[in-house]
């Protein structure tokens, strides 16, 4: 079964799944969400694995409290005033990623920025008491769905894919969280939800900036997506030979011979291996200095479907 009452033995069992990497989906006071300790890169690909997502988009990272939040994050005074007015609650920050605490780069599909929230829900954070990691955590629909506010939803789309899912009942607010950019002195709104914008403004004292739509509502206009992850160097995709000058992303066995940098994604050709690998990859053979990368071909099956999007939206003409 499952569907669990979120009872202690529930709670304990679903702590300790988290920590092996598997994936557990709770109630929020927003919506369910499908959680992975976020330190964990290949738990994090099971995420994008499980809700059929055609490419990587950012996911927020929930905490227990400001002070876990601090650790991940780069608070702005403005910041800080709104976790302190909002959290726990309905709240997600856009901020600086502190590199150093060790939340995997597909968390934040390889941004330097990364979003935070500190849930009000008791079951959630009886969840995070108990797994004792960050939880990434989107919601708990398969992509393309509306965002599932009963466990039953949850099942519905998901049931087959998570180690378990915990039933708090309906969720209040039925409305996803409201994202804020809180990195510079003005607050940018990028998703509306269940803290009102006029809230937001009585903190702040000013007016709440517009921003770029996360992709949640754009999901298909690749060219309008807000600073995704490229890397300097230019990329050859789909190359069966390394060219001077070329650093090599391999994938699977049978690698081509050269001297130039190599960085396999999966010797063993394991796409859920490769998604919780490829974003530091590219920054690490970007900082190997070559100026390109050849990038050998990966399946378009399961997660390689969202490798082979973000690979060529990396190798798309950009503008200077
Ligand atoms: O209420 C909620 O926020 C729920 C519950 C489970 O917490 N979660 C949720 O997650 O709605 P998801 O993945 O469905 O939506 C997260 C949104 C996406 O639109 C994503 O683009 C944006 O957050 N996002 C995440 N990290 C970001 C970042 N570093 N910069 C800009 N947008 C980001
Ligand atoms: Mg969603």
């Amino acid at each position: 079964m499952t569907v669990r009452t979120a009872d202690a033995a529930a709670l304990d069992e679903a702590g300790r799944l988290i920590r092996d990497g598997a994936l557990v989906a709770f109630p929020t006071e927003t919506v369910y969400g499908i959680g992975a300790d976020a330190t964990n890169g290949r738990a994090v690909a099971g995420i994008f694995e499980a809700k059929g997502r055609p490419h990587f988009n950012p996911l927020i990272v929930h905490v227990p409290d400001l002070a876990a939040a601090e650790k991940i994050a780069e608070f702005t005074p403005l910041a800080r005033r709104l976790a302190v007015a909002f959290w726990p609650g309905p709240l997600t920050l856009v901020l600086e990623r502190r590199a150093e605490a060790g939340i995997s780069d597909l968390v934040s599909a390889g941004l330097t920025s990364i979003a935070v929230r500190v849930p009000a829900h008791p079951i959630a954070q009886q969840l995070l008491a108990a797994a004792g990691r960050p939880l990434a955590a989107p919601s708990a629909n398969r992509s393309g769905r509306v965002s599932p506010t009963r466990a039953e939803h949850v099942e519905e789309d998901l049931g087959q894919r998570v180690a378990m899912i915990l039933d708090g009942g309906a969720t209040a607010h039925g409305l996803e969280s409201t994202i804020v950019d809180g990195r510079g002195d003005a607050a940018i709104l990028l998703r509306s939800g269940a803290v009102a914008r006029e809230a937001i403004e009585a903190v702040v004292g000013a007016p709440l900036a517009r921003g770029p739509e996360s992709d949640d509502v754009h999901p298909t206009a690749p060219g309008q997506l807000t600073s995704h992850y490229a890397p300097n160097a230019m990329l050859r995709l789909n190359a069966r030979d390394v060219r001077p000058g070329e650093a090599l992303l391999a994938f699977g066995p049978d690698v081509p011979d050269t001297a130039n940098p190599v960085l396999n994604l999966s010797a063993g050709g394991d796409l859920v291996e490769a998604a919780a690998a490829l974003f530091a990859a590219l920054r690490a053979l970007d900082r190997t200095g070559t100026g390109a990368i050849a990038v050998m071909p990966i399946p378009e099956r399961g997660l390689g479907e969202a490798i082979n999007d973000r690979l060529r939206r990396a190798a798309a003409p950009r503008p200077a």
